[in-house]
């Protein structure tokens, strides 16, 4: 039976066995503004209030942290006016967060390769990253030119090297994945992918092995806290066996 906790602003949120990790694909932007006849990169904005909100949830009811999928190595096939939309939504909320950060006591990390952004965007990264360095607490994990599977093969590759250099051992579990972007990071328990679609579109392959997939037709700029809950409660229920009986 799920517990519930009164006093997160949505109302009530499961308390008890709650996931340490959330993931979660932020899929229906472009179908949500088309229906209110507005340009896609008004579902992008209204998206991007939707990860601030939920984020805040997240550390309100003790998620200790959360991963989104904010750009995938995949996206940079979308119009450019698109993906300078997302770029310029993420600088924009970069740059109103690094000052609240420590207040707040809100983390963030970038997974993926942000070597190929833009220099102020890089610029915003690295401050954050120095924030984050020293402030304890809620981790927010925004994957940025992120691809699974390019994460797994910058990892072969980078144990490649080591054997290049000598390492005579062959990796195991920790030490692989001690060379993804999510080095340190437990993995998520519970994946939720809002906006219909029934599939992981190449996001924390290695990560979500173990995880449990939760879908809703809702789409990502109206999701809240309540359909949270709803993801939370249905995690609860489930048995997890990791392969055992
Ligand atoms: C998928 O919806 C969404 C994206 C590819 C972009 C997500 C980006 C943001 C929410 C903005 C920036 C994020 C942060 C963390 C501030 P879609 O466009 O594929 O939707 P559709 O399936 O309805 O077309």
């Amino acid at each position: 039976m799920a517990l519930f906790r009164r006093g997160a602003k949505a109302g009530e949120a499961p308390s008890e066995n709650l996931p340490r990790h959330i993931a979660i694909i932020m899929d229906g932007n472009g179908r949500w503004a088309k229906k209110r006849g507005l340009p896609r990169t008004a579902g992008h904005a209204a998206g991007a209030e939707t990860f601030r909100r939920v984020a805040t949830y997240c550390k309100d009811i003790g998620i200790e942290y959360l991963t989104v999928y904010a750009f995938s190595t995949e996206n940079w096939k979308r119009p450019k006016e698109e993906i300078d939309a997302i770029m310029s939504l993420l600088e924009q909320y970069l740059g109103e967060s690094i000052e609240k950060m420590e207040r707040d006591g809100i983390r963030l990390r970038f997974l993926g390769d942000t070597s190929i952004l833009s220099p102020r965007l890089r610029g915003l990264i690295r401050e954050t990253d120095a924030i984050t360095e020293h402030i304890k607490g809620f981790q927010a994990n925004v994957c940025l030119n992120y691809g699974g599977r390019d994460e797994l093969l910058r990892a072969a590759r980078l144990w490649a090297e080591k054997v290049r250099d000598g390492a005579e051992n062959t990796p195991d579990e920790a030490e692989f994945s001690s060379l993804l972007w999510s080095a340190g990071l437990p993995d998520p328990e519970l994946l939720i992918r809002p906006g219909g679609e029934l599939r992981l579109s190449n996001f924390l392959l290695w990560q979500c092995a173990y995880a449990e997939f939760y879908f809703t037709d809702t789409l990502w700029p109206d999701f809240d806290a309540r359909e949270l809950d709803r993801a939370i409660e249905a995690y609860q229920k489930r048995q997890r066996r990791f392969g055992g009986l």
